[in-house]
């Protein structure tokens, strides 16, 4: 039977994770909804969910605290290959190619136990923050900024990211937007690390195909694509003219449409209204209008949503980030729930490989190289 185009609609997998339903506009980890999470919870709280299945007691959360804050500094390989290529190369390239080094040297790279994965999870996890923050720092010929392990993962990235003490709102801010991104079913990159690790390829490998899936502007790479449409708008007054006719020339808006989603995308609720804290705690407010404007008249021209990648754009860029981290930015967000993923391929593996159906030609006699045309 051949499934639909995009394997839509189609189960490929088996998930105690995220609980998705597109009709109604519902998300849920491990049965919490992201609406009290967001409220809530801290991004380590929500990777303990994740991994563990239960949410922390206090003696829990300082374990798993301390597991990401103590192994945020990069190996030293890792950090001089960031260093090195921190000029040329692109963020997104960069930090895949950083995921992938972090399996050299690393204890426990050939043993896939829930336990091994956990381990080179937890160090995974911390350490993406800091390449971003190594990179980042580097190409503007600023000195590193250590990891402080009395930070919490947000505080830690934004103050690796500045060399400035975060502030408060900016840390909730970031935080939040860790959760709401931290898993999603069997999205294209979640999907891709599955495979993967279906093989029983390791952690590693398994994150650097999930990374690599994540780029692209159909996934991950649309919330960079939304800043650049921000950018390129400029003015609220020029907005709605811009959507209109994009529309009417059948472009695709960037952050806007799901797969799945059917209805608001209940993450885009929690990133609108943090882009909003942001714009008017700074007083900074042109991206977050355009923005508002940009949903209304997709709204109103093509009854199109918006979604997680819409305002996690002028979030991000209202906390400092340059548009080409946007999508480094969700990979280190998503990096718990892909890792969570892999444990639970791992656990009860069976190889992924689907059938295709040929479309090629019939089978057909050999031609020697003298009778070609
Ligand atoms: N802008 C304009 N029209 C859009 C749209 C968008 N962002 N997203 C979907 N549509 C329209 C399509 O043009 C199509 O309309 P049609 O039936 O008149 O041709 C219809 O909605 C279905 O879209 P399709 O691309 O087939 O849906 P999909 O399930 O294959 O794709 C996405 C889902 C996410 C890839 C798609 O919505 C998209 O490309 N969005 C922009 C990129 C983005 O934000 N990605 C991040 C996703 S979290």
């Amino acid at each position: 039977m051949f499934a639909k185009e995009g394997l839509q609609g189609v189960v490929a997998a088996r998930t105690g994770l995220s609980r998705i339903d597109g009709e109604r506009g519902v998300l849920a980890y491990r049965g919490y909804s992201i609406h009290d999470l967001a409220a809530h919870a801290s991004f380590e709280e929500v990777v303990h969910l994740l991994w563990y299945g239960e949410l922390p007691n206090p003696a829990q959360l300082v374990e798993t605290r301390h597991s990401l804050a103590s192994q945020r500094a990069l190996p030293e390989r890792v950090a001089d290959l960031v260093t090195r290529a921190a000029r040329d190369g692109a963020p997104m390239d960069l930090l895949r190619t950083a995921v992938s080094a972090m399996a050299i040297g690393d204890p426990d790279l050939h043993e896939s136990t829930r336990e091994a994965n956990l381990r080179k999870g937890f160090r995974i996890a911390a350490q993406m923050p800091t390449v971003i923050a190594l990179q980042d720092r580097t190409r503007q010929g600023l000195p590193p900024v250590r990891p402080n392990p009395e930070l919490g993962h947000a505080a830690d990235f934004l103050r690796m990211m500045t060399g400035r003490p975060p502030e408060e709102l900016a840390v909730r801010c970031l935080d939040v937007a860790m959760i709401l991104q931290m898993d999603h079913g069997l999205n294209a990159s979640t999907f891709a690390a599955r495979v993967a690790a279906g093989t029983l390829a390791d952690l590693h490998a398994a994150l650097t195909a999930a990374i690599a899936t994540l780029k692209g502007p159909l996934h991950g790479g649309a919330n960079h694509d939304v800043m650049v449409m921000l950018r390129t708008i400029d003015d609220p007054a020029r907005a709605a003219d811009h959507v209109r006719a994009a529309l009417a020339q059948k472009r695709k808006i960037p952050g806007f449409g799901h797969r799945v989603y059917r209805t608001l995308d209940p993450r885009a609720i929690h990133l609108k209204e943090l882009s909003a804290r942001l714009a008017q705690a700074s007083g900074q407010e042109k991206w977050y209008r355009i923005s508002t404007v940009i949903e209304a008249t997709c709204k109103e021209v093509k009854n199109l949503n918006a979604n997680v990648d819409f305002y996690a754009a002028s979030t991000y860029s209202m906390l400092g980030f340059e548009m080409d981290l946007f999508t480094p930015i969700f990979a280190a967000s998503r990096a718990p729930g892909w890792i969570a993923h892999v444990i639970e391929q791992h656990t009860d593996n069976r190889l992924i490989r689907p059938n295709e159906e040929y479309i090629g030609p019939p089978d057909r006699e050999w031609v020697p190289m003298e009778r070609r045309t």
